[in-house]
C-alpha cells in the first residue's frame, strides 16, 4: 500500500540550523498520525516540509508516493492545512470567513454545505453570524477546522489543532477526527497534548530536536497508553 505521507531520512535546514535530522515515517491512508513534540521540537516544520513549503537538505518527502520536489501540486491539491495561527478575519463572520478562504483555494460553497461544516465542529448557530473578533479562541478555531474540512481533501494536516480547545471541545474534536478517519481520510496532527494525542491517535511519534525518539502504536483493543506517552515524553537523555 502506498502511504498517504512519507518522510524519508529527512533533514530540514532552518536558519542555518538542523530543525529536522534524518526523521523517517509513514502514514497510512485513513490512519489518524500524530507527532508529539515540546516546542521547537520540529513538529510544524515536519508539516511545511510536506506542503512543499521547505526543502529538504537531505531525504525526501512523499504524499500519496508523489515526490514533494518534483510534484509540489499533487501535495497542495491533496491536503488541506491547518496552521498554528489561522489566519481569519475579525471584522468578518462565519460564513464570510468561509466564502472568502474557499474562494481564495478555487472553491465554493453554499449555505448549506458551511453549515453542515459548522455542525460537525459543533459551532452554535446563533453564533455563526457574528464577526470573529467577538468569538473566543476555541470557536475560532472551529472555524478554522471547518475550512479544512470543506476543503474535502483527502489529508488534513493540523498544527496544534487543539490549543485554546476546553476538554469538552477537544473530546468532540477527537471525536470528529476518528470519524473522518473512518471514512477513509487521512489525519497528520502535531501537538504537544499527550493525553489527546493518546486519545484519538493511531500512532504517535515522538519529536526531540528534530529527531524521532519514539515511536507508539494502538492496538484493535486498547489505545496508545498516556503514562507511558507521556514518561517518555518527559524523559531527559540518559548520558
Ligand atoms: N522561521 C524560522 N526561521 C529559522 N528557524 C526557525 C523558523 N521557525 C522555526 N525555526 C527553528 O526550527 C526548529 C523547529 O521549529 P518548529 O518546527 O517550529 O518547532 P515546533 O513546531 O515543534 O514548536 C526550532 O529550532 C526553531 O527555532
Ligand atoms: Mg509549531
Amino acid at each position: 500500500m502506498v502511504p498517504a505521507l512519507e518522510a524519508d531520512a529527512l533533514t530540514i535546514v532552518r536558519g542555518g540550523q538542523p530543525a529536522l535530522r534524518g526523521v523517517s515515517f509513514a502514514v497510512r491512508p485513513g490512519e489518524v498520525h500524530a507527532l508529539l513534540g515540546g516546542n521547537g521540537a520540529g513538529k510544524s516544520t515536519t508539516l511545511l516540509a510536506f506542503l512543499g513549503f521547505l526543502a529538504p537538505a537531505q531525504g525526501s518527502v512523499r504524499v500519496e508516493g508523489a515526490d514533494i520536489g518534483t510534484d509540489p501540486a499533487h501535495a497542495r491539491r491533496r491536503i488541506a492545512y491547518l496552521p498554528e495561527n489561522a489566519a481569519l478575519y475579525g471584522h468578518l463572520d462565519a460564513y464570510e470567513n468561509l466564502g472568502y478562504f474557499l474562494g481564495l483555494a478555487g472553491l465554493r460553497a453554499g449555505r448549506g454545505a458551511i453549515d453542515a461544516a459548522l455542525d460537525r465542529v459543533a459551532l452554535a448557530a446563533a453564533a455563526r453570524t457574528r464577526r470573529l473578533e467577538a468569538y473566543s479562541k476555541g470557536m475560532r478555531q472551529k472555524v478554522a477546522i471547518a475550512l479544512a474540512l470543506l476543503r474535502e481533501t483527502p489529508i488534513l494536516l493540523l498544527d496544534e489543532p487543539t490549543s485554546g480547545l476546553d476538554p469538552v471541545a477537544i473530546d468532540e474534536f477527537n471525536r470528529l477526527l476518528r470519524e473522518l478517519a473512518g471514512a477513509g481520510r487521512t489525519v497528520l496532527m502535531v501537538t504537544h497534548d499527550v493525553y489527546g494525542a493518546c486519545q484519538v491517535a493511531d500512532r504517535i511519534g515522538l519529536l526531540r530536536d528534530g529527531a524521532l525518539v519514539g515511536r507508539f502504536e494502538a492496538t484493535p483493543g486498547a489505545r496508545i497508553d498516556t503514562e507511558a506517552v507521556h514518561a517518555a515524553f518527559v524523559a531527559r537523555e540518559t548520558a
